[in-house]
């Protein structure tokens, strides 16, 4: 970078011997620093670059006439210097003949409290793609739906009907045609529980959310499979005890983290298998709602993370969609239904794996922040 020094980053760190501004233009994402009135004190390398301008150029510009002043990130800005904390916006679409359009993460933290310089860090991609992905898994949720309850009516009501003129018919024939009836009866009986798995999804019933304790549920979820599947692991808990309730349905969500323990212990070593649940509040986390201006607020994030061996890369951008699975008798509907009842909930999941580290997030509404998420449907 062509630019001046960061006088004013060397100012707010006398003692830091390397040079700071060497450090921000190493970095790939755009870092600015603004002041009090909003205009630009230092940009680093990413920064020209995506403002397609020289730091000489750029310093001393008002930030709001390169980037749209409507845009969250500057109520973000704003709510910066109001409290002092920092803020995560999570797929901001910035666009403006200058840049373009992008979809960045944008972090922005306040540099010293008494300066009033702001510093926002945009970062391309990463949770908000895998966001967007997850909420396009809804779409599939539905189509899922959709099909269960065809399935539902088109297939298990004639079913039933076949199912008893087999039964007649075996009061009546001779008995050595019985064989035949009987294969009539138990293979519709075995369509009918295979209709029955897709049952789940055809319940599109509205979700009538109350308080629910998060640690309930998944003390609930932890005696289950502590008593069945996940024996012979070891659980940890690492709970944030001032969480505040979610909107939900208890036994759905329970549903939920069966599901992703159950992935978890089936992915596990035969010994040494840990799986560690976690919860948090975490401030200032919000989401874009795809094709609307609404952002919801999600704050509440459980985590099951597993050291088992990890999640196929060739699943990974499908994870969610039903019938994917790497296991020999899997059905590959656990996971969308998961994504389902999430979808429902007005929360997002999110993954990131690699051997030994699997980490499944589920970011849900707080009951107080239902409002803010309400518009929103899976
Ligand atoms: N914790 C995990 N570790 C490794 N792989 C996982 C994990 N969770 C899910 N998967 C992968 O996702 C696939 C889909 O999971 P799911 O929808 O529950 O269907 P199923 O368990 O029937 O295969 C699994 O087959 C597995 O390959
Ligand atoms: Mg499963």
């Amino acid at each position: 970078m062509m630019g001046k020094p960061a006088v004013a980053l060397h100012k707010e760190f006398p003692g830091v011997a390397v040079d700071a501004a060497a450090v921000l233009d190493a970095l790939a994402s755009p870092v600015v620093v603004i002041d009090a009135r909003g205009t630009i004190v230092h940009v680093n390398g990413a920064g020209e670059e995506l403002f397609r301008g020289s730091a000489v150029h750029l310093d001393g510009l008002a930030l709001d006439t390169l980037l749209p002043a409507d845009s969250p990130l500057f109520s973000a800005i704003e709510q910066v210097r109001a409290e002092g904390t920092a803020i995560s916006e999570y797929g901001v679409a910035l666009h403006s003949p200058r840049i373009g359009r992008h979809l960045f993460n944008v972090q922005v933290s306040a540099l010293a409290k008494s300066s009033g310089y702001i510093v926002v860090a945009l970062h391309q991609r990463s949770i908000a793609d895998k966001i967007n992905r997850q909420l396009s898994h809804r779409s599939a949720a539905r189509s899922v739906t959709a099909m269960a309850s065809m399935l539902a009516h088109e297939v298990k009501n004639p079913l039933s009907g076949i199912r008893g003129a087999a039964q007649l018919l075996e009061q009546n024939c001779a008995p050595g045609d019985r064989p035949m009836t009987r294969l009539i009866r138990d293979e519709t009986d075995r369509i009918c529980a295979l209709v029955d798995r897709m049952d789940v999804f055809s319940n599109s019933a509205p979700l009538h959310p109350e308080a629910v304790n998060i640690h309930q549920v998944l003390d609930r979820v932890h005696q289950l499979a502590r008593n069945g599947f996940a024996r012979h692991l070891r659980f940890q808990e690492d709970y944030d005890p001032s969480l505040p309730p979610v909107s939900g349905n208890h036994d759905q969500l329970v549903q939920v983290f069966l599901n992703l323990i159950k992935n978890a212990a089936e992915a596990m070593p035969k010994s040494g298998g840990e799986i560690v649940l976690s919860t948090a509040y975490r401030h200032g986390i919000r989401f874009a709602v795809p094709g609307s201006e609404t952002r919801v607020h999600l704050p509440l994030v459980v985590g099951v993370h597993d050291n088992g061996g990890g999640i196929p890369e060739d699943i990974q951008p499908h994870l969610f969609d039903p019938f994917v699975t790497s296991k020999p008798s899997g059905s590959g509907l656990g996971l969308a239904l998961v994504a389902k009842i999430i979808g429902d909930h007005g929360g997002v999941i999110e993954f990131d794996s690699q051997p030994r580290r699997t980490v499944f997030r589920v970011r849900l509404p707080t009951i107080a922040e239902e409002g803010d998420s309400g518009g929103e449907t899976a």
